[in-house]
């Protein structure tokens, strides 16, 4: 896997993403989904620096927040310090309690590179979770945005936080490798767009995924799918899905 999120990064990540996403909007939109089968307990996966968890926690709900990414978990523990944030890795942990609800936001999804990634990941939701538990999850649709980064290579995205202006150029390439795999780089800069003046680089493989492979990878991992959501983001064109545990 990719190193994520050092030090260095996970502050930039910090501060850009807050201007990217909008966290009260978003947790709006994925407590309405949990609370549609009224979770007593709530799994995050991939929670980052914390600010999705902020909402929880003020909401008094029985949160907890799991990332593979110790600097990004060192952000998110001195954002809510008194919440349980585990380093883990998704595709292999195992909670000392069950958890009704587990949801994976921000297209976090996209650090599942193969198959085995995939299985392994949706076993252990299913092993995580207790009787009727739900999981709620987006990814990047592989069908609209392969042919957008074909056409639109690179995107630069841009944010202001604390009075900095940052900048982020970010070039995809179609892989050679199998699946819907994406090589991504991405150079930040603040203030102005000049290569010399980069702040960090960042390169990553990603994968996207049609709804058909994603709506098989759930079948065959006992999910029974009760939602599917198609979904904007700043950036991408998602599906977000909302599924159930089935015996
Ligand atoms: C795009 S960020 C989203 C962070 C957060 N959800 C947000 O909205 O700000 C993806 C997050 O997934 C985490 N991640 C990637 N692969 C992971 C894995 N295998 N297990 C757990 N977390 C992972 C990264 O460390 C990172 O914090």
């Amino acid at each position: 896997m990719t190193s994520l999120y050092p030090d260095e990064m996970a502050e930039i990540y910090d501060a850009m993403y807050q201007s990217f996403i909008d966290y009260n909007k978003e947790y709006t939109f994925y407590n309405k989904l949990l609370q549609k089968s009224n979770p007593k307990s709530i799994l995050e996966i991939g929670s980052g620096t914390g600010n999705l968890a902020k909402h929880f926690i003020k909401n008094k709900q029985n949160y907890t927040g799991l990332d593979y990414s110790k600097s990004m978990i060192g952000i998110s523990q001195k954002r809510n310090p008194d919440c349980n944030f585990i380093q883990g890795d998704m595709r292999d942990f195992n909670l000392e309690e069950k958890v009704d609800a587990i949801i994976i936001t921000s297209r976090s999804t996209s650090y599942l590179i193969s198959n085995n990634d995939i299985n392994d990941t949706f076993n252990c939701l299913h092993n995580n979770l207790n009787t009727d538990g739900v999981i709620i999850f987006d990814f990047i649709d592989a069908n609209r945005f392969i042919p957008y980064i074909k056409e639109n290579s690179p995107i630069v995205h841009t944010a202001q936080h604390k009075g900095i202006n940052y900048s982020r150029k970010s070039s995809w390439e179609v892989s050679q490798h199998d699946n819907f795999l994406l090589e991504w780089t991405a150079k930040y800069y603040s203030d102005e767009i000049d290569d010399s003046k980069a702040i960090a680089n960042d390169y990553s493989t990603v994968r996207v995924f049609t709804l058909n492979e994603m709506q098989l990878f759930l079948y065959l991992n006992h999910f029974e799918i009760v939602e599917i959501i198609d979904r904007k983001t700043y950036a991408y064109d998602t599906f977000v899905i909302v599924a159930k545990k089935k015996s």
